[in-house]
């Protein structure tokens, strides 16, 4: 991919968006329950505001916001070489994609059959662990600001806050199961020092561009810092 200049003021932010998609023949797959919504919302905001935007984006039905740079990929191997590219000459990564935490351990190259000798059979379907992206690209993260989601159904602040140490990031934005495909959401955006902002049953525009000016104060303060 052909690389943009940026100006000074100019952050290229990578953006993840949607579900990821595991084939378990060449017609059936699991996925998560994801519109995208949420990530398109984010990059959107962020080209809005003169920003460089890659998105990385799962099989989702939405259109490319204007100005950004969209990869489409189907599974999390596929999206963590996308990322692991893009992230290399990024300012931040806002991970807002539901990515499938497991995949079949093989991929049938046929249609995967029902034996009519066994009616009401149980079958059984063996699945191995995706790589965790965001853990990975925490991993070697440097200065960038990266900013994680966490999806909770219950105990949500304890288990982001584990996740934001797991993973290594320095936000981690923590919404409900109520989110999904809807157009608003509630995020609680928690930061590595504790600080916490609230925005409840906000439209994902709304959020959106909270979000995006979080990774914005974050690097500017760092690059305060270091001058
Ligand atoms: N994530 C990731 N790679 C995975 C799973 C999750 O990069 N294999 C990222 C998500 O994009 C999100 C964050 O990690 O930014 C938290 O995702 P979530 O689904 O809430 O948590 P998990 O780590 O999958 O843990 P659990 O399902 O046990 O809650």
């Amino acid at each position: 991919m052909a690389r943009k200049a940026k100006t000074k003021a100019q952050l290229h932010l990578v953006v993840t968006a949607g579900p990821t998609r595991e084939h378990i023949d060449p017609v059936r797959y699991l996925s998560n329950e994801s519109s995208g919504k949420m990530g398109f919302a984010i990059a959107e905001e962020a080209a809005k505001k003169g920003h460089r935007v890659t998105l990385i984006a799962g099989p989702v039905h939405q259109e490319t916001p204007a100005g950004v740079d969209r990869v489409d990929v189907v599974s999390a191997r596929d999206m963590l070489a996308a990322l692991k590219l893009a992230f290399e000459d990024a300012d931040g990564l806002i991970m807002a994609a539901a990515v499938a935490d497991y995949r079949p351990a093989r991929k049938r190259s046929g249609k995967w059959k029902k034996d009519p000798s066994k009616p009401g059979q149980e079958v059984g379907l063996a699945l191995v662990e995706n790589p965790d992206l965001l853990a990975t690209v925490g991993k070697r993260k440097g200065d960038r600001c990266v900013m994680g989601f966490a999806l909770e159904t219950s105990d949500g602040l304890r288990r982001a806050f584990g996740k934001m140490q797991r993973k290594n990031t320095d936000f981690i934005a923590l919404n409900g199961a109520a989110a999904l495909n809807a157009d608003s959401t509630s995020v609680t955006l928690i930061a590595r020092d504790g600080d916490q902002q609230e925005w409840l049953g906000k439209t994902k525009k709304y959020v959106a561009k909270r979000l995006v000016m979080a990774v914005e104060v974050w690097i500017a303060s760092k690059s305060a810092t270091r001058t």
